[in-house]
């Protein structure tokens, strides 16, 4: 079934096309891929999906609904949660609660309810950190959930961030560029926990530069180019794919 359709989306800063006429689609679970060289309108196609950014021209469906023009905070609830390129967590909170904060969308207990400590407002808040406990268990984080986030290592901050987002109970993750600065032996331990997300249900869209953990994980690869779609198919055919691998010479050459 298809959960997420983005159709013709374009975004310029001034002179530049940022993001050019961008079409694909995103089934349920499955895991996607975006891939491009550094500033193809990656991140910025995550804004505009996720109401950071508004596009100039074209639509963002999720199950059939547009939801361009929604703020970040509506396009969650709509079910997309999302990670940023540059990790985005409460310093001085513990892991534990740094995922509690991304549950609030989720809990009816308002500001008055928790200050009056309802009865039902203790269930509500036991069954949270009980969910919290579990996602930072499904991500791998669990020796880390009284720690200060600014007192986690870099591999175990990024995938904390991935827990955060999944607080929101999404059914589509973003995640941009999750395995930047993570050794070999974390990379690969992320590639388990992409998995283990998808198999619980929630389908995954990841913008990523690791190309060893992209041709694992992804079941298609989008690539652009400066703003562009230049192609779009499953791992095997993308690596020999002309225009991709001319889009990556003059790069690092390593990529593809
Ligand atoms: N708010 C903005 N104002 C002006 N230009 C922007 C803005 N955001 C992004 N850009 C430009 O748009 C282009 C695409 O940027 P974007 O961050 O989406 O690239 P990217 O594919 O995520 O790159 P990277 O791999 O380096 O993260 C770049 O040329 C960037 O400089
Ligand atoms: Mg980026």
């Amino acid at each position: 079934m298809r959960l997420l359709a983005v159709c013709d989306l374009s975004k310029r800063f001034g002179g530049l096309a940022a993001v050019d006429g961008v079409s694909f689609d995103v089934h349920e679970g499955t895991i996607k891929a975006v891939i491009g060289p550094n500033g193809a309108g990656k991140s910025t196609l995550f804004n505009l999906i996720t109401g950071f950014d508004r596009p100039d021209v074209g639509s963002v469906d999720l199950l059939g609904c547009n939801i361009v023009g929604m703020n970040p905070h509506k396009v969650v609830r709509a079910g997309i949660s999302r990670t940023f390129q540059n990790t985005q967590l409460f310093e001085e909170l513990t892991a534990l609660d740094n995922v509690l904060v991304g549950m609030h969308t989720q809990l009816r207990t308002g500001f008055l309810g928790g200050a009056l400590r309802l009865p039902w407002t203790l269930t509500e808040e036991r069954r949270a950190r009980e969910r919290a406990s579990y996602l930072l268990r499904l991500v791998g984080v669990e020796q880390y959930v009284m720690t200060p986030a600014a007192d986690i290592p870099h591999g175990m901050r990024r995938l904390l961030e991935i827990a955060r987002a999944l607080a929101a109970a999404p059914r589509l993750l973003l995640l941009d560029e999750p395995a930047a600065g993570l050794n070999n032996r974390e990379t690969q331990s992320l590639a388990r926990t992409l998995y283990r997300i998808r198999d619980e249900g929630v389908t995954i869209v990841v913008v990523e530069h690791d190309m060893g953990l992209v041709m694992e994980v992804s079941e298609e690869i989008v690539v652009l180019d400066r703003g562009r779609k230049i192609a779009e198919g499953p791992p095997l055919l993308i690596q020999k794919d002309a225009a991709v691998i001319e889009a990556y010479l003059g790069e690092e050459g390593e990529y593809v």
